[in-house]
């Protein structure tokens, strides 16, 4: 029978222990981070699709400037997250980054000019007391380009100089490091 008493201690204080220290559970965090990112991105991309396919990137702007605020806004009170985009060259001011999210795209960017394809680049995050930060790289895909590329249409230019006057988001090309999605949730 004795030999049981030293493995009961252990097991018993080991919840005790964990409590104690208070740590978030980074690791779950971070899953659901990753899950709250990929049902926004897909959401944003198949709205994207289908706003191109009937309208053109004219008609498809009102899912950038309209509905992925909103998609975001929808998965941010869902989840008890903060859901937004974010760039180093941006198209609405509003999503200009702060200074960890500048951080991050800038490191990301010195990776890829070392080499490193944009699907490599793996996500950051941020543990502080106050709350848990998640960025995920967005790259440039062909869709992109219509309306982040270096070439526009010239209805798509005077829909952009009209709705963004300060519009840094072109210039892209497919591959490219396009952004950021950019996540976080108070603990
Ligand atoms: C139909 C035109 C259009 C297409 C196509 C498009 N975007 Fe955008 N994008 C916009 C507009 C307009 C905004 C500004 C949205 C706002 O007001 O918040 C924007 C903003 C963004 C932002 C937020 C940062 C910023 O620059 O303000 C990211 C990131 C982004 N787009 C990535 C993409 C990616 C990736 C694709 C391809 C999958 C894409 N966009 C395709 C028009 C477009």
């Amino acid at each position: 029978m004795k030999k049981w008493i030293p493995m009961l201690l252990v097991s018993a204080s080991w919840p005790a222990l964990t409590a104690a220290t208070d740590q978030p559970d980074t690791a779950a965090l971070q899953q659901e981070a990753r899950q709250i990112t990929q049902q926004f991105g897909g959401q944003l991309k198949s709205l994207l699709q289908a706003a191109m396919a009937s309208g053109g990137p004219v008609n498809a702007m009102q899912v950038c400037k309209v509905n992925a605020p909103q998609i975001a806004d929808t998965a941010s009170k869902d989840s008890g997250w903060k859901v937004a985009r974010t760039a180093s060259r941006v198209r609405n001011p509003a999503n200009q980054p702060d200074p960890w999210e500048q951080q991050v795209l800038q490191d990301w960017a010195r990776q890829m000019a070392a080499g490193t394809a944009v699907e490599q680049l793996q996500p950051a995050t941020l543990v502080s007391a106050a709350e848990y930060r998640f960025m995920q790289p967005i790259a440039t895909a062909d869709l992109c380009v219509k309306c982040h590329g270096a070439e526009l249409a010239p209805e798509v230019r005077a829909t952009l100089a009209e709705l963004y006057p300060q519009d840094q988001a072109t210039g892209f090309k497919a591959g490219d490091l396009r952004g950021a999605f950019s996540l976080r949730k108070p603990l």
